[in-house]
């Protein structure tokens, strides 16, 4: 059986083949553009489909027998259709910071306590909801015309099979899912002034919508039997090509956004103000995640944007060990807002701490050590729930780099594993598309056949007691500039 897991990132589709057996057959990758300014972040979902339509193609012309496809999703875009199906906007993306003021109505008037109770999550600036309401507000024309709202995954996935469908994972990401239930919610749907039938079905990330239409099967080269898995948000299916699926078990993903991510068997909320998100995971369970907008988008920032280099690896040379934990110069990664725990668009970066000897690589250890403690103060606020993470599996472009994995172990006191794929999402929605098909009985028994343990960071003790002495100053930095950060939005 070869499986198709397609990963619908915000720089390019990445689109991997795999055998039964786990063995990766072949990986093709294609961009496009991304639209910022100011705020604002878009993509054309047709750029999306175009793309991944050429990437098929190119697979199609080696494999020609694919069983099944899935999807990993860039999570909480609105991707909106009109009358005729076709995309009345471009997609507002994960990453677009314009909905201020929609989430503090929502978390103000309609309330943090309300949309907890409804969706088992807070409003933040990158979640769909949010969207909605600007649009309702800013462009209430379009808004009007508005037939299909759907997830960017979803789109290919209706583009492929014809079907309306979305997953319970990508969902949980909207606002208007009430989690506990894996349903849309009545109350959150009239917040929207959006009627149930403009939303797609909810199903299981696992499960098989259907099989690929003929128009699709001329243009891809895909067979008309080869059936569609719906497939997830990138966070969950991410975790399920590091094989974290069991309850407690923990994964860090070092993309452009950082996450840890937590599986749980059970269903659980953080009702105090840290924004950890509480979704439903893509193995029917439920999972933890605390996101943080800036870890591989700071590295790339500071080496390739400010610094002029693409060569990482030669940047980190002159970091020794006997560095870790020694750094008095410290970086807030918060480039792009932040997210958990802190929930503040107007939030950007900071270098502190700079004397006359400081020297360059000591402002790049700070960028590792910055990501590093936001990722920290993720798993403080998801451990303040109630749970305990004594390792975690890595994933990710930040995870190539062995002294950014062992800052992580150290930093957060945590050991820090990798495993036998780097492919996270892609190798992920792969395993989806072979359990929708029926070659695993669950997703557990896939990540049990499929995954294992190739090398792991340990925590250093000495570097984790020097950096527990750094750790609470990092944390007074936003404390302390909280203030400059919205004044600077006002000017
Ligand atoms: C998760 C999130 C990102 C995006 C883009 O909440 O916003 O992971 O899905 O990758």
């Amino acid at each position: 059986m070869i499986t198709v897991g397609i990963d619908l990132g915000t720089s390019g589709v990445k689109i991997l083949a795999m055998d039964q057996t786990g063995k990766i057959l072949k990986i093709v990758t294609r961009e496009y553009p991304l639209y910022q300014s100011g705020n604002d972040s878009e993509q054309d979902p047709d750029d999306w489909w175009k793309q991944t339509v050429d990437g098929l193609c190119e697979l199609t012309s080696e494999f020609k027998d694919i069983d099944a496809v899935s999807f990993s999703g860039q999570m909480h875009g609105l991707v909106v259709l009109d009358e005729e199906n076709k995309v009345l906007r471009r997609a507002m993306l994960w990453n677009d910071q314009r909905t201020g003021s929609q989430c503090d109505y929502l978390n103000n008037e309609i309330g943090r306590d309300k949309l907890i109770e409804h969706t088992a999550n807070v409003a933040l600036t990158g979640f769909t909801l949010p969207k909605i309401l600007w649009m309702k507000e800013h462009e209430p024309e379009l808004f009007a015309r508005i037939t299909k709202v759907m997830l960017p995954k979803d789109y290919l996935a209706y583009k492929l099979s014809g079907q309306f469908a979305t997953d319970e994972s990508d969902a949980s990401g909207t606002l208007l899912l009430d989690v506990s239930k894996r349903a849309w919610s009545p109350f959150m749907l009239d917040i929207a002034g959006l009627k149930e039938g403009r939303l797609p079905k909810v199903y299981p990330s696992s499960a098989a919508i259907g099989t690929v239409t003929a128009q699709a099967a001329q243009e891809t080269g895909l067979s008309e039997k080869t059936i569609v898995v719906i497939g997830g948000g990138d966070q969950a299916v991410g975790a399920v090509g590091t094989g974290t699926v069991s309850g407690g078990m923990c994964s860090l993903s070092i993309g452009t956004s950082g996450v840890v991510f937590v599986a749980g068997d059970e269903f659980a909320v953080d009702r105090g103000t840290s924004a950890v998100h509480s979704f439903c995971h893509s193995n029917g369970r439920y999972h933890m995640m605390g996101v943080t907008l800036g870890a591989a988008a700071s590295t790339k920032w500071w080496l390739e944007d400010i610094l002029g280099t693409k060569d990482y690896s030669q940047e980190q040379i002159a970091i020794k060990s006997s560095d870790l934990g020694n750094n008095t110069v410290y970086y807030l990664p918060y480039l792009s807002g932040e997210r958990t725990p802190i929930n503040d668009p107007y939030a950007r970066g900071a270098f502190v701490g700079m004397a006359t000897y400081t020297n360059r690589s000591h402002m790049t250890q700070a960028v590792l050590e910055g990501v590093a403690y936001s990722l920290r103060d993720n798993l403080e606020a998801i451990k303040n729930m109630g749970v305990t993470c004594t390792s975690a599996r890595i994933i990710g472009g930040g995870a190539k780099s062995p002294l950014w994995c062992q800052i992580m172990a150290n930093v957060l006191n945590l050991r820090v594993d990798k495993i036998n794929s780097d492919e996270g999402p892609a190798f992920g929605a792969a395993i989806l598309a072979a359990v929708g098909a029926k070659a695993f009985t669950s997703v557990e028994d896939a990540c049990n056949k499929l995954i294992s343990v190739t090398q792991s960071f340990t925590p250093d003790p000495e570097a984790v007691a020097r950096y527990e002495k750094h750790y609470p100053i990092y944390n007074n930095l936003y404390k302390s500039l909280a203030g400059t950060f919205s004044a600077i939005s006002k000017l």
